[in-house]
């Protein structure tokens, strides 16, 4: 196997480490969480089921013939594991590479501990050298372009890609994202903005690279 995917799959399997017996798992989405998931299949009769972060993930799920709960039907949520495409010393991500960040941020922001699983070329000093994905309303997608542009990135439509909640991606290159929390707060304000793929106000507790927990 390829070591980046060792590499995921190590992580991944840590994290299975972190489930509580009877609880709710949130499940992100990605090549990353797929092992996560092919793991959970062992804790279908353990695990009251799964809140899932988009129809990929639900599908994979339901492989495992784990349920799939409505978050709102789910009274806490101890536990979210999740991939991320760029990954800072603080814990703070970027995500969205596979398109479903909205679910994604909505999932973190309700669980008690973010489990982030990573390999190791995902780490970095500064976030940004991976386009950062912004989730837009379809018609809004030009003035977002616009004032992205303003902010001094450089927006590139995801020409053919429509989100789990029917919108669109920008992706937004030659960000040097210095101040993430900042930026995050900017670029959810944009109208016509669902959210951005700044996982910074509401960063992971653990990260897992490569199978080792760093903090
Ligand atoms: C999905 O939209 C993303 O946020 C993923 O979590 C992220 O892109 C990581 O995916 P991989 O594990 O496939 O690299």
């Amino acid at each position: 196997m390829d070591p980046r995917e060792q590499g995921k799959q190590r992580s991944a399997e840590r994290a299975l480490g972190y489930i509580e017996e009877g609880s709710v798992v949130g499940v992100g989405t990605g090549s990353t969480v797929k092992y996560f998931i092919e793991g959970l299949g062992a804790w279908r009769d353990r695990i009251e089921g799964a809140v899932s972060s988009s129809e990929q993930s639900t599908a994979l799920l339901k492989a495992q013939r784990i349920p799939v709960l409505d978050l709102n039907a789910v009274g806490s949520l101890p536990l979210y594991v999740d991939g991320a495409d760029e990954c800072d010393p603080h814990r703070r991500l970027i995500k969205g590479g596979g398109a479903a960040l909205t679910r994604e941020k909505i999932i973190a922001a309700v669980a008690q501990r973010f489990v982030c699983v990573i390999d190791g070329a995902k780490q970095v000093d500064v976030l940004g050298k991976f386009p950062l994905p912004v989730e837009v309303i379809p018609m809004a997608r030009s003035h977002v372009a616009r004032r992205i542009a303003a902010l001094g990135g450089q927006p590139v439509w995801r020409d053919g890609v429509v989100t789990d909640n029917g919108n669109w991606i920008l992706d937004v290159h030659n960000l040097s994202i210095l101040d993430p929390v900042r930026l995050e707060q900017e670029l959810n304000q944009i109208v016509g903005v669902v959210t951005c793929g700044l996982f910074a106000a509401r960063a992971a507790d653990v990260v897992i690279v490569d199978g080792d927990v760093r903090g």
